[in-house]
């Protein structure tokens, strides 16, 4: 089916690095909206899902389309696999009811809300950092790496000198497509020896061991931290070691790259749109709801997948048990039927039902809370500051078909 529509291949990195191809999501969103895609061997191939209302409607029934009997990536992965890789993201209730459980009150609002003085205090050090005169430097190193994973730090209650080898390994893990941040390109290398461990990135080793001398000293000293809920929910039982670093590595990668990638296309769409910087600047109320925007515009997280449980028709497509059904978010977050006029970047958009999170579901981003808090305040402080930004050359792409990011972007900022 996909072939009649001529180049359309969703799964290949190297058609993102210089931008996401929304016109191919246009068309398939218009014309094949539930639709099945080829793959490269190993893989078989998978629906890709473009639409807003079906995304949701997938997501609501994950008795249906599992996340556990498949893996929620592209990649496939045979048994031996999925029992070793396996963490909350692929498993379905009840199950996944109780490992969110784990640590769901602390990334609640009011859980993340204790932080926030915090937040805005590191977000104030970062800024009077890197705005130190108007001189040019990169916006992705300098500022938008360094809250999430500040704050990262401080939930786990690990030192912050650790912030800049926890940066390195999460990017290795996620961007593991993109040659400058990895060392191990999946579909370029041969990574068989890694296939059990996540992401099949060899620096998951570094990110267990890491893990393992956390828990030592939560068991030698007890604290009160998302580690020591890791540690207990082991210690009871509720995890077993495999389990324990797999969630470890989790919050890991969930909390840092992604709020990174919302934070830095935020500040070029409104570098892009400078009407909208001013009305911000002149209205800093308009800023929460201006953050939902920035989170629709950026979609940092392209896709999830999952896999059917029986036969199932969507949109007149017959969809067999074990197929993997792929929910392009980054699609559904342009659908013309649910934001109007959908490519016009509009801090006032409202209402705002983007799927940066997910659309809902069991799912739904455990973090949504702190990536809103800490976009937010990052927004508040930097605006006032600002005279005007200039970007001062294209931003490079991180090479993804999953992560919608930003690795570098050249800015002079002029101080207010
Ligand atoms: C803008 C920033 C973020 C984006 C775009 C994002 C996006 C997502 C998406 C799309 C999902 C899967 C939703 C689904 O399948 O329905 C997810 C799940 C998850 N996110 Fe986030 N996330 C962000 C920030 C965070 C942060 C700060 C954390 C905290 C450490 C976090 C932790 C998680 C976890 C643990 C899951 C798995 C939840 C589950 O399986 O129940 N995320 N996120």
């Amino acid at each position: 089916m996909i072939d009649a529509l001529g180049q359309i291949d969703l799964a290949n990195p190297d058609h993102y690095v210089e931008g996401v191809p929304f016109e191919w999501f246009d068309r398939l969103r218009h014309e094949h909206p539930v639709v099945w895609h080829p793959e490269q061997p190993p893989n078989r191939g998978f629906w890709a899902i473009t639409r807003h209302d079906d995304l949701t409607a997938v997501h609501m029934d994950w008795e249906t389309f599992s996340s556990e009997i498949g893996a929620v990536g592209l990649e496939e992965l045979d048994e031996e696999q999925l029992q070793i890789r396996n963490s909350m993201l692929e498993t379905d209730p009840p199950r996944h009811t109780q490992m969110r459980k784990i640590c769901s009150k602390r990334f609640s609002a009011r859980g993340v809300g204790v932080y926030e003085d915090w937040i805005r205090d590191v977000a104030r050090g970062v800024l009077d950092r890197a705005l130190v005169s108007d001189e040019p430097f990169d916006f992705v190193s300098e500022i938008s790496r360094e809250l999430p994973i500040r704050f990262l730090c401080s939930i786990f209650t690990v030192p912050q000198d650790d912030a800049p080898a926890l940066i390195e390994w999460g990017d290795q893990m996620i961007a593991n497509q993109d040659p400058d941040l990895s060392a191990a390109v999946v579909d370029r290398e041969d990574t068989e020896e890694y296939r059990l461990l996540p992401f099949r990135s060899p620096t998951a080793r570094k990110v267990f061991a890491y893990a393992d001398r956390q828990r030592d000293l939560r068991l030698a000293d007890p604290a009160d931290d998302v580690i020591a809920a890791l540690v207990a929910a082991q210690n009871e039982g509720a995890l077993n070691e495999r389990e324990y670093h797999n969630y470890f590595a989790l919050l890991l990668i969930a909390g840092n790259e992604t709020t990174r990638h919302t934070i830095s296309s935020g500040m070029l769409a409104l570098a892009e749109h400078p009407d909208q910087l001013e009305l911000l600047q002149d209205e800093p109320d308009l800023i929460p709801r201006a953050v939902e925007e920035i989170l629709r515009w950026a979609t940092p997280v392209m896709h999830f997948r999952r896999t059917a449980t029986r036969d199932v028709e969507l949109r007149g497509q017959r969809i067999k048990a074990g197929d993997k059904v792929v929910t392009w978010y980054i699609s559904a977050n342009r659908d013309e039927g649910v934001f109007p006029d959908p490519y016009r970047f509009d801090v006032t958009r409202t209402p705002n039902d983007h799927v940066t999170f997910g659309p809902g579901g069991p799912h739904f981003c455990l973090g949504a809370h702190l990536a809103r808090l800490e976009t937010k305040i990052l927004f508040q402080e930097l605006l006032p500051r600002l005279r005007s930004i200039e970007i001062l050359g294209p931003p490079e792409r991180i090479r993804s078909d999953f992560v919608n990011g930003i690795k570098r972007m050249p800015v002079r900022i002029n101080p207010s």
